[in-house]
C-alpha cells in the first residue's frame, strides 16, 4: 500500500515518544478506537538528536496491533545513518520510514533504498534547513516533513516562522507529497498549521499530556473539520 491509500485528506498522528510507555499498548488501543490510524514513531540515535529514543524492539512490540485495525506506523529517523536501519525496520513492522536531508548525501538513493524493502519515503528538515533546498530533496517522496521545532524532545514550543515555511513547502511540493509538520502543535495551533497548508499532523504532548487521549485526539481532529 503507498501513502495515498493511508491518508483520509489530512491525518493526526499521534507522536508515540509522548506516550507512558509502562502502558503503551493500552493507549495505543484507546487511539485506535478513537480512529487515529497513522501513528508516528520517533528514532533517535543519541547523535544526530542528544537523546536515545525507542527503535526496533519497541517497534516489533506494537506494530501487529496497529496493522491488524488496518493502521500503519509512520517512523520518523532522527539518526546519523538512516539507510543503515531501514532493513531492520522493515522487518520489525515499519511502513514508512522519513530521514533528515541533513544526514545524507543522496536524497534520491535513500528515497530508492527505502521504496526497495517497500517502505513509504519521507524527506524531513530541520528549521535552519532550506526550504527550497529541502522540497528539491523530497522529489518522488510520499511526504516531506516541516520541523517546526529543533528535532530531540516532546513538548517544545511551535516555533516562529514555521507557519511560513510550511506554507513555502506546500507551494514547492509535488501533487503525490504530503506535507507533514512535527513540534508543538495543539488545539490552538492546529487549525492554522492545516491552513498552511500541512496534510499529516504530528502531535505529541498535545495528545499524550491530556487525561483524556482519545479526547484529545479526537478535539485535534474536529479542529480540522
Ligand atoms: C521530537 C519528535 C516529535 C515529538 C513531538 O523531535 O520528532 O515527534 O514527539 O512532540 P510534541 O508534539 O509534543 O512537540
Ligand atoms: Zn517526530
Amino acid at each position: 500500500m503507498a501513502w495515498r491509500d493511508w491518508v483520509r485528506t489530512v491525518e493526526i498522528e499521534p507522536s508515540l515518544y509522548a506516550a507512558d510507555f509502562a502502558s503503551l499498548g493500552e493507549q495505543i488501543v484507546h487511539l485506535l478506537n478513537a480512529g487515529a490510524r497513522v501513528f508516528h514513531f520517533d528514532i533517535g540515535d543519541g547523535h544526530f538528536v542528544p537523546p536515545v529514543t525507542v527503535g526496533p524492539v519497541v517497534l516489533r512490540s506494537i506494530a501487529p496491533m496497529i496493522h491488524d485495525r488496518g493502521g500503519v506506523v509512520d517512523c520518523h529517523l532522527m539518526v546519523d545513518d538512516p539507510v543503515h536501519h531501514f532493513a531492520e525496520l522493515a522487518e520489525s513492522g515499519a511502513d514508512s520510514v522519513t530521514f533528515h536531508v541533513e544526514t545524507v548525501d543522496d536524497p534520491a538513493a535513500v528515497i530508492a533504498a527505502a521504496r526497495g524493502l517497500g517502505l513509504g519515503a519521507g524527506v524531513a528538515f530541520n528549521p535552519g534547513t532550506d526550504v527550497a533546498q529541502a522540497a528539491a530533496a523530497a522529489e518522488g517522496a510520499d511526504l516531506a516533513l516541516c520541523m517546526s521545532i529543533e528535532p530531540g524532545y516532546s513538548g517544545q514550543e511551535f516555533m516562529d516562522g514555521a507557519l511560513e515555511r510550511i506554507a513555502e513547502l506546500a507551494g514547492l511540493v509535488g501533487d503525490g507529497c504530503y506535507v507533514q509538520v512535527d513540534g508543538g502543535v495543539n488545539q490552538e495551533n492546529v487549525r492554522s498549521v492545516y491552513d498552511a497548508g500541512a496534510r499529516l499532523l504530528v502531535a505529541g504532548s498535545a495528545i499524550f499530556g491530556r487525561e483524556d487521549l482519545p479526547r484529545a485526539y479526537r478535539r485535534l481532529v474536529q479542529a480540522l473539520a
